[in-house]
């Protein structure tokens, strides 16, 4: 059978990274960091003028913090709701050339839309048309260590020097779509609109059918228990991996690496692991965001 017409486009995309010198990987506008191969400027120049519209269903995350889970759990949800088929590919939109984001732009609703982008650099019009978000978290411990890996087996991003220099970078915020810390601080402003809903991977983990089910509830998706019972034995990371196959082409093992809470022990040495509780203290300590996150249960 022939790829579908996504994958063809993410395999070329990881064939361009592989030819490509590390050190062209990534480019910077206004402070941030991108990557050249996937948000090339002419995107984000487009995205200026993308159309968001108040029936998207509208996922954000900061990287390595479950996003495609979160894309797979809603992808189910949609269809087993509707009975509407999302299209393959990412849906994440600085992803989309500026003649990709006018195709999408035609499509009829409800688009299922994304981006790693935070919320002051979302295009405006999702503001203007409230917009629901579903924004996913993660405990920046174990997102820094996802994040490492993924560099270094992603080909359309240069690979890490170290794991300690990575580290550094990522405290600084001298990586991908820049400080963790800084979208945790943006976010951490829309805790108590209405119209984002913030979830934490580890919330996930703990309970999937809960968050399934509160997720089909904010974007008014209809379930039946026994939908989200099919759909959270669709979406454990098991399932998720032998499916990659199909979803990913031959990079599944990117995207799905351990799948795990907790695996900072396994990387973070003393010092690092003081570091970043400082840093956590010093920008978040007492915000909503942070007892949602529970910090001190999952990152000490
Ligand atoms: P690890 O690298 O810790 O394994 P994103 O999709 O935002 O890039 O996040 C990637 C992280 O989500 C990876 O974490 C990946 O393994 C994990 N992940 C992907 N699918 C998952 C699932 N079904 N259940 C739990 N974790 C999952």
């Amino acid at each position: 059978m022939a790829a579908p017409a996504s994958i063809k486009t993410f395999e070329s995309r990881m064939d361009r990274g592989m030819k490509m010198k590390d050190e062209e990987k990534l480019y910077k506008r206004d402070g941030i960091i991108y990557s050249t191969i996937m948000s090339p400027p002419e995107n984000l120049d487009a995205l200026k003028d993308f159309e968001g519209r108040e029936d998207d269903v509208f996922l954000v995350a900061y990287p390595k913090c479950g996003f495609n889970w979160m894309v797979a759990i809603v992808k189910k949800i949609i269809n087993a709701s509707t009975g509407v088929t999302v299209p393959e590919r990412p849906p994440i939109i600085e992803f989309y050339p500026p003649q990709l984001q006018q195709v999408v732009g035609k499509e009829p609703s409800r688009r299922l839309l994304g981006t790693h982008l935070p919320p002051n650099d979302i295009p405006e019009s999702f503001k203007a048309k409230k917009t629901k978000m579903l924004v996913v978290f993660r405990n920046p411990k174990d997102t820094v260590v996802s994040y490492y890996h993924f560099m270094n087996k992603n080909p359309v991003l240069p690979k890490t020097a170290s794991w300690d220099k990575f580290f550094s970078d990522f405290m600084a915020g001298e990586v991908p779509w820049g400080s963790y810390f800084d979208h945790a601080l943006a976010w951490e402003k829309h805790m108590d609109d209405p119209n984002v809903m913030i979830v934490t991977y580890e919330e996930l983990k703990e309970n999937p059918p809960e968050g399934i089910k509160n997720v089909a509830d904010f974007f008014s998706f209809p379930l039946t228990e026994d939908q989200v019972m099919k759909i959270t034995k669709e979406t454990t990371f098991n399932a998720m991996l032998e499916s990659s196959k199909n979803s990913h082409g031959n990079f599944g093992n990117v995207f799905f690496r351990k799948g795990e809470v907790g695996d900072w022990k396994n990387h973070f040495n003393e010092a690092q692991s003081k570091q970043m509780d400082e840093e956590f203290q010093k920008k978040l300590a007492g915000t909503k965001l942070s007892a949602k996150m529970k910090y001190d249960y999952y990152c000490q």
